[in-house]
């Protein structure tokens, strides 16, 4: 059983939706869900679904070597489900391809600093998209710029707000994402 810690700053939809999916699983559980942000609705969902949870701020994150300690000691694969940070280099050398990001476009487009959340679906809906996606990525120094592991679409209609395409979006966050962080670990336990 792999151990996995969820990196989350804000609501953590897609986090219980991976919670909830692994508690089906033998090949991996979720330990803990880590925030930047005491005020995440994320910290309620793990309440209620009784996962442990823990914040940290900048000088644990990238000054003190408090949370790479953690990492080490607590997880196997870390997956990123809405976390705005960038990641720091040690954490980064620590897990070579064993963090996971999902970003709500098809990159490279639309991706980079201040591309998260609506930002990306304004972009998409002011650009006249036919198309957008999500992009499931391994996770380097830079932002969206680690190698692409897996990508689905959904199609654009004019009419379609950015609200809109945000869920369509989702949905296709919540079909994809448990299953292809539980295809790359278990491809990588061969
Ligand atoms: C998702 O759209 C994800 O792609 C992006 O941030 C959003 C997080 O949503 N990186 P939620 O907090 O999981 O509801």
């Amino acid at each position: 059983m792999k151990r996995i810690v969820i990196f989350a700053s804000g609501s953590g939809s897609n986090a219980e939706n991976i919670i909830g999916f692994f508690q089906t699983k033998t090949t991996a559980e979720i330990t803990h869900v880590l925030t930047n942000n005491e005020h995440a609705k994320v910290l309620d969902r793990c309440k209620k679904l009784d996962v442990n949870s823990l914040v940290f701020d900048r000088n644990d994150f990238s000054k003190s070597d408090m949370v790479l300690n953690f990492l080490k000691k607590e997880a196997d694969f870390i997956i990123l489900a809405g976390f705005l940070w960038r990641i720091p280099e040690k954490i980064v050398k620590a897990f070579p391809n064993k963090i996971l990001n999902i970003h709500p476009a098809l990159l490279p487009k639309y991706g980079g600093k201040g591309m998260y959340g609506m930002h990306v679906h304004k972009a998409v809906k002011e650009n006249k998209e036919s198309e957008t996606g999500i992009t499931i990525h391994y996770v380097n120094e830079n932002y969206d710029e680690g190698a692409i592991i897996f990508q689905a679409k959904t199609s654009i209609d004019e009419v379609d707000t950015p609200e809109m395409i945000a869920k369509k979006v989702h949905e296709l966050e919540y079909k994809h994402f448990p299953e292809v962080i539980e295809q790359v670990i278990l491809a990588k336990n061969e």
